[in-house]
């Protein structure tokens, strides 16, 4: 079968990851001091795009040529219906892993990216996905790759065999019904005191979780024929095969030592000579469940004055509330304290730059952070980045232009929102990534592009419309007079403290 054994029954939800842009592996290998080939107009494959939704935005807000395959044809025809509406061509492949390394008519590539695809494949299919990278990616290339990762999984491994084999072995219907009865299942296999659950009583919350999610989610997560939690020694001496050496973490904050590793850890992982050892060891320490890691064929570590001036430009956009500074951020290890007398100035001068943007050579000019040196600018800005607070900017040479790739798919995506079957995301071309709009919002960012009257007003007739109720805060509103009341005051604070920002971001 074309699927061999990955979950076709089911298509795949749709999903934005900015682990997955360009601008954002730039960073993270800068973040590392790691010198790369990604050259400004990339060229850019995305392996298993799923419903195409992060190929789309990254190629709509970035700069380069950009490829995808998919061997679920379904997806690809969404995927190609976005590609369609953004307009900026996309090359969009039904091949499979094994088929695409096999193609002679590919292009070396400067960055080839997988989220969710290595740990829930065949081992052949991993081994395609070596060949292809040792074949297609050029010298000084970056790959991105998520997997799941031991021993951060480990305890939890036999309950998702318990729940796939019930699935595939005992349960009756359609997959959707086979999840259902295997979570039931479960959860009176744990019910009845089995003892391996006794002995992790953490797998009853994991399950009780798992039982909220979208099942579309669970299908492609818990359900696959295979599916492979590995520690990161192994995916690493597998892709050593495609000369390829881990640089960096995407997650920018896990490239922070001192808030992503506990004190303890520092000084055994210190004496550790070998890198895959020192990165191993530290899973144990941080016991993730999941890692997203940048890998580079041929890093080089970039000269300090190189990386200094480099860090000089890299431009950040304010993306929070200035009034709103985090004063902790959330880190692989618990929580991270953030000094308000280091933040606060800094986001002050940030926001008093024109739209909100500057570079960390503009910041180092403010008389008012002048006790700050280039490392603390940057590595604040890090740490906000982590947070969702700041944003790094695009480095498209042609941010598709005026943005018009990005506003043409944003206008198919706000379609969608307003037929509620939309995603919390759109295109932001001055972030060469997404950013999170949840559907309300799009259908404003709508009544407003149509220069309705009373926004919030044609919002609650398209409810009406559709039958559909508005939920605040969990409570069903039934009261026609509270639901205007209610959509008023989302549109109020949706102009007052986002809109503008929006369009700073170039999303409409
Ligand atoms: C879990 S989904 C992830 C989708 C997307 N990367 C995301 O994160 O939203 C995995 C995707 O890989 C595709 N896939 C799995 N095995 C494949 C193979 N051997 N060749 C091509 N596509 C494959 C599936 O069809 C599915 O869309």
């Amino acid at each position: 079968m074309w699927h061999e054994g990955y979950t076709s029954e089911i298509t795949y939800t749709y999903g934005y990851y900015p682990e997955l842009s360009p601008t954002r592996i730039r960073l993270a290998l800068l973040a590392c001091g790691i010198e790369h080939s990604i050259s400004d107009n990339p060229e850019y494959l995305e392996l298993g795009f799923g419903q195409g939704l992060s190929l789309n935005i990254n190629a709509a807000t970035n700069s380069g040529t950009y490829y995808g395959t998919d061997f679920n044809p379904g997806q690809v025809a969404n995927a190609r219906e976005f590609a369609n509406a953004m307009g900026k061509p996309l090359t969009l492949l039904e091949d499979s892993f094994e088929q695409l390394s096999q193609r002679g008519d590919l292009p070396q590539f400067d960055i080839i990216a997988l989220h969710g695809i290595w740990s829930w494949i065949s081992h052949g299919s991993r081994q395609a996905i070596v060949d292809l990278a040792l074949k297609r990616l050029k010298p000084g290339g970056a790959l991105y790759v998520s997997y799941n990762v031991t021993p951060g999984w480990s305890p939890g491994i036999p309950l998702r065999i318990l729940m796939a084999e019930y699935a595939k072995r005992e349960a009756n219907g359609v997959l959707v019904d086979r999840i259902n009865g295997s979570l039931e299942f479960v959860d009176r296999v744990i019910g009845a005191g089995a003892a391996y659950f006794q002995n992790n009583p953490q797998l009853k919350q994991r399950l009780d979780q798992i039982k909220t999610q979208d099942r579309s989610y669970l299908a492609h997560e818990y359900y696959n024929a295979d599916w492979h939690p590995m520690p990161f020694s192994q995916a690493a001496d597998q892709l050593a095969e495609a000369k390829l050496t881990f640089a960096a973490s995407a997650a920018i904050l896990e490239n922070l030592p001192a808030i992503s590793i506990p004190v303890a850890a520092h000084q055994i992982l210190q004496e550790i000579k070998d890198p895959v050892m020192r990165e191993t060891t530290r899973d144990y320490f941080v016991n993730q469940q999941f890692r997203r890691d940048i890998f580079v064929k041929g890093p080089r570590f970039m000269p300090v004055y190189d990386h200094s001036k480099q860090v000089e430009k890299e431009r950040f956009i304010l993306v929070g509330d200035p009034e709103k500074v985090p004063e902790k951020v959330a880190t692989v290890i618990g929580e991270a304290d953030l000094v308000a007398d280091i933040y606060n100035p800094l986001v002050k001068a940030l926001a008093a730059m024109p739209e909100g943007s500057a570079t960390v050579g503009e910041l180092m000019a403010v008389k008012e952070l002048a006790t700050l040196n280039r490392a603390q600018i940057w590595e604040v800005l890090l740490v906000l980045t982590g947070a969702g607070y700041v944003a790094p900017a695009s480095k498209s040479t042609t941010p598709d232009e005026d943005g018009a790739a990005s506003r043409a798919l944003n206008n198919r995506l706000m379609l969608r929102a307003e037929a509620g079957a939309g995603v919390d995301y759109l295109a932001a071309p001055k972030l060469g990534a997404a950013t999170i709009v949840p559907r309300f919002e799009q259908m404003f960012i709508l009544a407003l592009q149509a220069k309705e009257k009373n926004p919030p007003e044609w919002v609650r007739q398209i409810l009406v419309g559709q039958g559909q109720l508005l939920v605040v805060e969990g409570e069903t509103i039934q009261d026609e007079e509270r639901t205007r009341v209610e959509l008023k005051k989302m549109f109020d604070d949706f102009v007052a403290t986002k809109a503008d920002l929006l369009k700073r971001l170039g999303v409409y």
